[in-house]
């Protein structure tokens, strides 16, 4: 079957509805588009856990913060249409602005779903004030539009993923979030759609950013616990031009930060190269 789009919420509730009615389950995978292997291994995970597939495709805006790269986020709606059929997806959501946030002049008239502030006060939520707020007010406007039995988010957005699976707890939504594992490149590479502003210069910088991540775990796995001593050999390992906006520790289960890795812990980075903002983490295991 050929993957179909739409672009309008009413359009998209009759399908869905159809396929509802025969019994049939649905997975959906939001994603902002710029589609890479990432995105491609969330929606065949989607294609193999429910019988209809929809990705969506949009670039939110409320999730930017100002002087972010809304504007010039790619989007590249062709190209997502072939990767979203080699991986099973059956219908492409690509509404506009328009269509999720009708007649609104600014942003601050929306009502937004917002995470407790001590969870966004770290890692990506601290630089980024307000973003979390916008993920989690879009991803609920979707799954109210979807309707979905499953959602798939990647583990390379570890802080999102925490939140709305928190999201889904406390607000009763009745979706089952479904971590899939982060894609590298074969250097190392987490796979981002922000890679595509990398020229090849930072492209190699930017490697070290996953050498720095495997370089705490190998010393992690032999036995070096506190983290002091694990963020230095993090940034030991970074290159020079890699402008570190953090390197935090924080329990997998609780998201609260750790000095001691005793329990599974997230090692999360977030850094500049080139201007390019990009993130990666491991799980440190024990
Ligand atoms: O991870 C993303 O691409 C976005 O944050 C998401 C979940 C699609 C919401 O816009």
């Amino acid at each position: 079957m050929s993957v179909v789009v739409v672009n309008e919420i009413i359009a998209l509730r009759k399908i869905i509805k159809e396929y509802k009615m025969q019994g049939k389950t649905v997975a959906l995978v939001p994603t902002m588009g710029c589609l890479h292997d990432g995105h491609k291994s969330l929606m065949q995970k989607a294609h193999s856990i429910a019988d209809i597939t929809v990705a969506s495709v949009f670039v939110n805006p409320i999730q930017f913060c100002p002087g972010e790269d809304y504007d010039k986020y790619p989007r590249t709606l062709e190209a997502d249409k072939i990767v979203a059929e080699s991986a099973g997806v059956d219908i492409i959501f690509a509404p506009s602005v328009n269509e999720m946030y009708p007649g609104l002049e600014k942003f601050s008239d929306l009502t937004m779903v917002a995470p407790p502030y001590e969870l966004t006060d770290i890692m990506c939520g601290k630089s980024r004030v307000g973003h979390f707020d916008g993920v989690e007010t879009v991803v609920t406007k979707l799954f109210n539009i979807v309707q979905p039995d499953f959602a798939c988010f990647g583990m390379k957005d570890i802080q999102q993923l925490f939140l709305i699976k928190k999201m889904v707890k406390d607000l009763n939504i009745p979706v089952e979030i479904v971590p899939c594992p982060l894609v590298r490149e074969s250097g190392g590479l987490a796979l981002s759609s922000r890679n595509k502003y990398l020229t090849d210069e930072q492209r190699k910088i930017a490697l070290s950013l996953s050498k720095a991540l495997f370089a705490i775990r190998d010393l992690c796995n032999a036995g070096v616990r506190e983290t002091k001593k694990l963020f230095d050999t993090g940034l030991t390992n970074l290159d020079k031009n890699v402008e570190l906006e953090y390197l935090e520790f924080v329990n997998y289960d609780t998201f609260k930060p750790v000095d001691t890795v005793e329990q599974p812990t997230i090692c999360a980075l977030a850094a500049r190269v080139g201007g390019v903002r990009l993130i990666d983490n491991v799980v440190l295991e024990v």
